[in-house]
């Protein structure tokens, strides 16, 4: 495994996304290793994913800092301790339902993704599916993109998108989205780890050729 890319998980829940990266670094698909997954919640079915893969799996408790001024900060020194401790170098929020401060962007700045279930930057926040489905949209999809210091505002790695139906609810809609999820966060660590990646300002080029496809999916 030396050499290989090390990616930390940051990840509050399921953890779909976080199964895809691992099946995708099983398959050989991504050039990575998962070299720890870090939660905010004890019983987040994410930390058993990675103990099944063989991964150390951490949960670190944010009640010792609740009512602190700096609690967000203070948590966030925590997980960076740790992701320093397994020489993480790249971060992926996946599905991690908690806000990251300063603390964790800089020390990862452009070397932190994020996987969020719309078009950004349509339906920033939370309840996207439903806010997308009301709003009337037609097209939806998902978005990988480097963590900054606005919630949901960083350079855009890549997207993919999915038709809204008529008849659609938020959990029929998050699932026709949580399918291409699971296709482009594992193809986005890949560019990262090919070093096809670069920013300029707020965009996010990809350098190289994409291979070929007839799907909906950029890059
Ligand atoms: C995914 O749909 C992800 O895009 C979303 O939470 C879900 C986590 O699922 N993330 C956000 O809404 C972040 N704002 P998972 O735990 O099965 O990967």
């Amino acid at each position: 495994m030396a050499g290989k890319l090390k990616i930390g998980v940051l990840a509050s829940g399921r953890g779909s996304n976080l199964q895809a990266i691992i099946d995708a670094v099983e398959a050989g698909q991504v050039q990575a290793q998962l070299a720890v997954v870090i939660s905010n919640k004890a019983d987040a079915p994410a930390l058993e994913r990675a103990r099944t893969h063989g991964a150390p799996a951490l949960f670190l408790d944010p009640k010792p800092f609740a009512g602190r001024p700096d609690a967000r900060e203070a948590y966030d020194r925590g997980v960076l301790d740790a992701l320093r401790k397994h020489d993480v170098e790249l971060v992926l929020l996946a599905g991690y339902m908690k806000i990251v401060t300063p603390v964790l962007i800089d020390a990862y700045r452009n070397r932190m993704m994020n996987i969020h279930p719309s078009l950004l930057p349509t339906f920033p926040g939370l309840e996207v599916q439903k806010k997308a489905i009301e709003w009337g949209v037609k097209i939806s999809g998902c978005t990988v993109h480097f963590v900054t210091e606005g919630v949901d505002e960083g350079p855009i790695i890549i997207q993919a998108a999915v038709p809204v139906k008529d008849d659609d609810t938020p959990e029929t809609l998050a699932a026709r989205i949580l399918i291409e999820e699971h296709r482009i966060f594992p193809r986005a660590v890949q560019l990262y780890a090919e070093g096809r990646l670069r920013v300029e300002g707020r965009r996010v080029v990809c350098t190289g050729a994409s291979p070929a496809g007839g799907s909906l999916v950029v890059p």
